[in-house]
């Protein structure tokens, strides 16, 4: 089995090599080749991949080649993840900077700031999924770019089914929620739907019965994990659910909107900064063996105690936990997702891919965040009981600003830009829009199409 990792000098790379790594059974991948335009960023990689295959001591572990040849990285493939970050790291502080400059939400995939950066991505992405359906028109892709449910829908035009985008955040919550429930996992029906980055928890029916209902009366377990500590048990309650953690930009959106302003640095600068440090290291010259690892070790290892710390601290909700910390998220996915495709190994998963029917409030087109059956013939979409009103709103107000966004990286038009800004929830006048546009726009060279 032959995968292909689009963006194979990102940081995440590593942790899918470790899954493979893991994965003992049959019909595992055997060779990975990494894509990159940046040849600096690869070497870097494909040496905490080789450190990462001399400490397994696995002698069979998946060959790994690396080039900077779309074409040649695709040919032959039978799974291609797509892990691009168009604009980089700097693109991201970017988005983030000019957002909270204007007062409203500066962050990766929310708001404003995910606006620029799928006004930047759509087009890249459906030029990759063009030239994947033409040099690997039977492979599997695997989404993992951020804005991952805009940006699969955006592939699936050209790739259609093909295409099936993936994010950790549901699977996460799920366990933690089933975890605090005393139900394992894997025996736990998890009632999720909703867009990536905003969806909610319903119900978790294990043996038949929703057992959400339990812990939604129970304060202090509510509050003894980060979902719960970060929307408090009382609104968890007025909504019957549990929100996916990025929903905290919504409902306490000026609470982040002020801790963002008042940090030191946005994520996205904290991350270019740390990576940079990170890249420098790891292409060395005359790095002993386990080095480049060692580096990326602990890098990540920050990285993560970091997360969303500025929204737990305007939240009160303290440091995280082990067990939150502990996310064990993309590459489980995709390594799940994967195997049932290779294998026929039915598995029930959430995934980004096509309505179809599964919610009867948006187009069969739309690409919504859901749980699905997956076997050798794909991912197919679970029919889901429909949305509160309230969250129907929420749904089809960024579905609507993701439409626009398409349009608007199609046809090249201002106008549509400003509209998906304008739109969202959380921009609060078309003046704002306006301004966030021209922000961007002299900023990121990959906004120069829009006239
Ligand atoms: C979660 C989300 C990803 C997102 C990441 C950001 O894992 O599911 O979509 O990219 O967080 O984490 P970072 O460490 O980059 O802020
Ligand atoms: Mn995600």
């Amino acid at each position: 089995m032959r995968l292909t990792i689009l963006g194979g000098g990102g940081f995440r790379v590593p942790l899918v090599y470790g899954a493979l790594l893991g994965d003992r059974a049959e019909g595992r991948v055997t060779e990975v080749t990494l894509f990159d335009e940046d040849p600096a960023r690869l070497g870097a990689m494909a040496r905490v991949l080789a450190d990462q295959a001399a400490a397994a001591g696995a002698p069979d572990a998946p060959a790994v080649k690396a080039t900077a040849d779309l074409d040649e990285a695709l040919r032959g493939a039978d799974f291609v993840f797509s892990a691009i970050r168009v604009g980089g790291l700097e693109g991201r502080a970017a988005d983030e900077r000019i957002a909270l400059a204007e007062g409203v939400l500066g962050q990766e995939t929310v708001g404003a700031g995910g606006i620029a950066y799928g006004l930047r991505t759509v087009p890249v992405a459906r030029e990759l999924a063009r030239r994947i359906a033409r040099a690997a028109p039977d492979a599997w892709v695997i989404n993992f770019t951020n804005p991952a449910g805009l940006v699969t829908e955006a592939m699936a035009e050209e790739l259609g089914e093909r295409v099936i985008g993936i994010c950790d955040s549901p699977v996460g919550l799920g366990r933690r929620i089933a975890r605090l429930l005393g139900a394992r996992p894997q025996d736990a029906w998890i009632d999720y739907v909703g867009l990536n980055h905003l969806g909610w928890v319903r119900g978790l029916r294990v043996g038949g019965r929703d057992e959400l209902p339990r812990l939604l009366a129970d304060t202090e377990a509510l509050e003894s994990f980060e979902e719960g500590r970060l929307f408090g048990a009382e609104w968890l309650r007025s909504l019957g659910a549990i929100p996916n953690e990025y929903l905290h930009y919504y409902y306490f959106n000026r609470d982040t909107v002020r801790a963002y302003q008042e940090a030191e640095q946005t994520r996205g600068a904290f991350l270019r900064d740390q990576q940079r440090g990170f890249y420098a290291e790891a292409g060395r010259s005359g790095l002993p063996a386990g080095a480049a690892l060692a580096a990326w070790d602990r890098t990540r290892a920050e990285r993560e105690a970091t997360y969303m710390a500025e929204n737990r601290e305007a939240a009160g909700a303290g440091g995280r936990d082990e067990s939150d910390l502990e996310s064990g998220g993309y590459e489980k996915v995709a390594l799940a997702l994967m195997r049932a495709i290779a294998r026929d190994e039915r598995a029930t998963l959430i995934l980004n891919v096509r309505n179809g029917s599964a919610l009867s409030v948006l187009d069969a087109e739309a690409v919504i965040e859901v749980p699905c059956l997956v076997d050798a013939n794909g991912a197919h979409p679970v029919a889901v009981a429909p949305l509160p009103l309230h969250a129907v709103g929420l749904v089809t107000a960024v579905k609507a600003v993701e439409r626009e966004v398409l349009a608007a990286a199609a046809s090249g038009s201002r106008a549509a830009a400003v509209k998906a800004f304008a739109l969202h929830p959380l921009v609060d006048s078309v003046g704002v829009a306006r301004r966030l546009l021209d922000g961007y726009a002299s900023e990121h060279p990959g906004l120069a199409y829009l006239r």
